[in-house]
């Protein structure tokens, strides 16, 4: 399975997660500033990674890249969302840049795959929780940073399950 990471970071907890998470799969690591439309579209699976900045905003970077993912095709395209926040500084925001990515491929037609439960997170509101559910895999370095890297190895082995139904199936 070929799997691309695209991540944006403002000071680099966003990067490490990536790095981490490309590790696990073998996978393309591409920062968005630097990252075009096809790098979206030639993979099995995407993974797109944001930090929320502002107040519920997306990573600068990624906002000023949209125009390269609005480009990217992306109908049927397997994708999978990560997402860090601080849910004790931001509980009204928490991990909303992962919400708004969500909504940019949704509307794009990507299937998006691995939803995680919110139970062990601690807010308010975010953008990021549809049905119920993380929209993918929400993270905050800053105040659970013990939890992260279980939260990713079930998350990773979440996805990878996902791919073995979906090759028995096809
Ligand atoms: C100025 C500022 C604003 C932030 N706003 C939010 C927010 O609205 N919601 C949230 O969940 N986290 C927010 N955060 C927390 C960051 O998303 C979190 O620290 C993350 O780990 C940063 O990752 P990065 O270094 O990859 O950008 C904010 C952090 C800063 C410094």
């Amino acid at each position: 399975m070929k799997v691309t990471i695209i991540y944006g970071t403002d000071n680099g907890n966003t990067r490490d997660i990536a790095t981490q998470i490309a590790s696990e799969f073998d996978g393309k690591l591409i920062e968005i500033s630097s990252a075009n439309s096809s790098d979206f579209e030639d993979c099995d699976l995407l993974i797109l990674g944001t930090s929320t900045c502002g107040y519920g905003d997306l990573q600068p970077d990624w906002d000023s890249r949209l125009s390269v993912l609005k480009e990217a095709s992306l109908s049927g395209k397997k994708v999978a969302l990560f997402g860090l926040g601080d849910q004790i500084t931001y509980a009204d925001t928490f991990v909303d840049a992962m919400g708004l990515l969500y909504d940019e491929v949704a509307e794009q037609g990507a299937s998006v795959v691995g939803a995680t439960p919110t139970t062990g997170y601690d807010f308010f509101s975010s953008l990021a929780v549809r049905d119920e559910k993380f929209v993918g895999l929400a993270l905050d370095v800053d105040n659970q940073s013990s939890e992260t890297d279980e939260r990713i190895t079930s998350w990773v082995a979440q996805l990878k399950a996902q791919e073995v139904l979906y090759q028995l199936e096809s």
